[in-house]
């Protein structure tokens, strides 16, 4: 197996998970050798093995044998510069960055297919959920024709929390505290977060690069409390909703509050969930669900992100000997 040189850049929330990861799974072959951040002393903490280098200059990490750049700093720009400028000189990146995917994705897909690199976001949409790699390798054998869910963590927790009967705005002060909002909160609230993450999967499952503002976009704050008694009153609820649908060589395509039928998978959802449904035409429904913000989450996917460069389709390794297994009286009395 090849060892895989690593660097972080941005070790906020989930820079900070990545390496949480990576140092309880150990992973044969993959080695975080620095991390950047704008004020590194500020930022730099014990518990990070002392070889990894801490740097507030990311020349520096550009310019070195580093092999994979985990681009954590989000927003267009600086990043899509250092992800350019890390691809053009051969190396792997890893972003979690939906706006810059979501714009630039195709022309970066295509730099890193030039200089034989890879470019993977599986982070960039609903965290921890595998929903890009289930739709580029366990769905490449269907036709994908609907793509709908909840795709903001932020949104379907104050959504969620509101229909319990709580207030929007310490629900969102909440969030931010946190760590599931972006920097900038409307950007949730308004849609525009699940508006790139519909942009990325309508690439992957549609086969359809639509243009961001071309997508219809409304805000959750109109939605009341009394609204949720109406939707009650219809046997729903309200939940954020992206929506992608091929209809005849075109994309319908929206973001917005909607009523959801209580007995819909997207109406189960609570606290940072995610929910993913893919239609297709042959094998029907398939349903991706979890947590779709947070550190932990979204660094899980990085570091999968990770492991499927170092080791290839085969990120994990098969068990070399036989588990004992033992019977658990809760275990039996929960499945009966
Ligand atoms: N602010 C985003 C959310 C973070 O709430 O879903 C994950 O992309």
């Amino acid at each position: 197996r090849l060892r895989i040189k690593a660097a972080i850049l941005g070790f906020g929330t989930v820079g900070s998970s990545v390496a949480r990861i990576l140092g309880d799974l150990k992973p044969e072959g993959v080695e975080l050798v620095s991390i950047f951040n704008r004020d590194v002393e500020r930022k730099r903490v014990d518990w990070v093995p002392s070889q990894v280098r801490w740097t507030s200059d990311v020349k520096e990490i550009l310019a070195s044998d580093v092999d994979v750049v985990i681009e954590l700093v989000g927003g267009l720009e600086p990043a899509g510069t250092w992800v350019r400028e890390a691809l053009t000189a051969g190396k792997s990146v890893i972003t979690a960055n939906k706006k810059l995917i979501a714009q630039d994705g195709v022309a970066l897909d295509r730099l890193a297919r030039s200089k034989g690199a890879s470019l993977l976001y599986g982070a960039a949409v609903a965290g921890g959920i595998p929903v890009i790699p289930g739709l580029n390798q366990g769905l490449a054998g269907e036709k994908v024709e609907r793509i709908e869910g909840i795709l903001n963590g932020t949104c379907n927790f104050i959504l969620s929390k509101m229909e319990q009967g709580a207030e929007f705005a310490p629900v969102l002060a909440e969030a931010q505290a946190l760590g599931y909002a972006e920097a900038d909160p409307t950007e949730d609230v308004a849609g525009y977060d699940a508006r790139a993450k519909l942009v990325i999967l309508s690439r992957i499952a549609l086969r359809a690069d639509l243009a961001i503002e071309e997508i219809d976009c409304r805000p959750i704050t109109p939605v009341a409390a009394i609204d949720f008694d109406y939707a009650k009153d219809l046997g729903c609820t309200i939940r954020q909703i992206s929506r992608a649908e091929l209809r005849n060589g075109k994309v319908l395509a929206t973001v917005a509050p909607m009523l959801v039928p209580k007995g819909s998978p997207l109406a189960w959802s609570r606290g940072t969930e995610n929910m993913v449904l893919a239609g297709g035409k042959y094998g029907g429904d398939v349903v991706f669900s979890g947590h779709g913000a947070g550190g932990h989450p979204t660094a899980v996917a990085v570091v999968s992100d990770l492991l499927a460069i170092a080791h290839g389709s085969r990120a994990v390794d098969l068990p070399s000997q036989k588990t004992p297994v033992s019977a658990d009286f809760l275990l039996r009395h929960y499945i009966r």
